[in-house]
């Protein structure tokens, strides 16, 4: 008969051929299953003499219990295969980069537009914002212009139901911040006290029937306006040669002011500016319409034109980011264009 030790030696030879749990089930049925081989061995028992049968289950049990101990193993060295298998399909590289959120950046209008409110607060202007879709009155004949004014034409202005009109420039904000400086200091003019003077950039979006690579039928304009009783040119040249100089970072620019029509001041210029380096060294630029309020502009603010006096410029400010950034293409700042705005960042 054969010996226990190879019963069990040939258990642990088939647990040790089963590739998998369900194979090495199959193989434990074959010692250990209801008609298994040892579970007949336990059978024969019952027919042996009394004085062999306790040597024969003494036997029997050792045998059962390597038997078992081998399953036990196989079981455990087929699960952590599997385990490590598993593991390796689904691993992971932990030195990869993660992907990060992009970052956004501010559009290079809002950071020149924030640079020049830093930069005019600094100088003691406030900074106002008013309507995009402005009456006639505001747009035009407050600001002295005359119905047969060419940028009263149909050509030039987009106008919107109701005889409104897409604000043309932000002139508008000259008499909206006025009348309402006036209105809080109603009771020190009446008194006949001095009125604090109005101090105000009004930056904001501006539309034009106008597109090319220097005009955009949606642009960008900074009013500014200061009103006193003793505002002349002489400031309105310091404060406005301060402020180019500061936006550009460099004294290194020579500004003009040439003499130009506007029917809202009087006198008026066109400020030009020009670089003494970069790639724009030696040409002219026209950067700024800007002049004396008029008087009968200050009369619709609702000033005596006799005492307060000021000045008045608006600038483009797509022109002013094209200049400061190096853009030859005013459009691009509205195409939406990832790989031109990025570079912003
Ligand atoms: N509003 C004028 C324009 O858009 C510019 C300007 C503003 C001129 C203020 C004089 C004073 O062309």
């Amino acid at each position: 008969m054969e010996a226990f030790s190879q019963l069990v030696q040939r258990a642990v030879q088939a647990f040790a051929g089963a590739r998998t749990p369900a194979e090495l089930e199959d193989a434990k049925a074959i010692f250990l299953g209801k008609s298994g081989e040892l579970t007949a061995q336990m059978k024969q028992l019952a027919s042996l003499p009394v004085d062999e049968k306790k040597a024969r289950g003494a036997e029997i049990n050792a045998a059962k219990q390597q038997v078992e101990a081998a399953l036990a193993a196989r079981r455990q060295a087929l699960a952590d295969a599997e385990l490590a298998l598993q593991l390796r399909a689904e691993s992971l590289d932990v030195t990869l980069p993660g992907r990060r959120r992009g970052s956004g950046g501010l559009h290079p209008i809002t950071r020149a537009m924030e640079r020049i409110e830093a930069i005019f607060g600094s100088m003691g202007f406030e900074v106002a914002d008013g309507p995009e879709i402005e009456t006639d009155w505001f747009n035009f004949t407050a600001l002295n212009t005359p119905a047969d004014h060419p940028a009263r034409s149909m050509h030039d202005t987009f106008y919107v139901e109701g005889g409104q009109v897409l604000r043309t420039h932000t002139s508008p904000m000259q008499i909206r911040h006025a009348v309402r400086h006036v209105k809080a200091h109603r009771a020190a003019l009446d008194a006949g006290l001095p009125m604090p003077e109005i101090r105000v950039i009004a930056p904001g979006r501006t539309y034009r029937v106008d597109s090319d690579a220097t005009h955009s039928p949606m642009f960008h304009q900074v009013e500014g306006l200061w009103v006193g009783e003793n505002i002349s040119f002489k400031d309105l040249k310091s404060v406005y040669v301060s402020f180019i100089r500061a936006f550009f970072e460099t004294s290194n620019l020579q500004i003009r002011f040439r003499p130009s029509y506007f029917p809202f001041t009087e006198p008026s210029a066109e400020i030009d500016m020009m670089f003494g380096s970069g790639p724009l060294k030696g040409r002219w630029l026209e950067v700024s319409g800007s002049g004396q309020v008029h008087p009968q502009v200050i009369r619709n603010m609702g000033l005596d034109p006799e005492r307060y006096i000021g000045f008045a410029f608006g600038s483009g400010i797509d022109r002013l980011a094209m200049l400061r950034y190096g853009v030859s293409d005013l459009r691009l700042f509205f195409d939406g264009d990832l790989r031109f705005l990025s570079q912003f960042k």
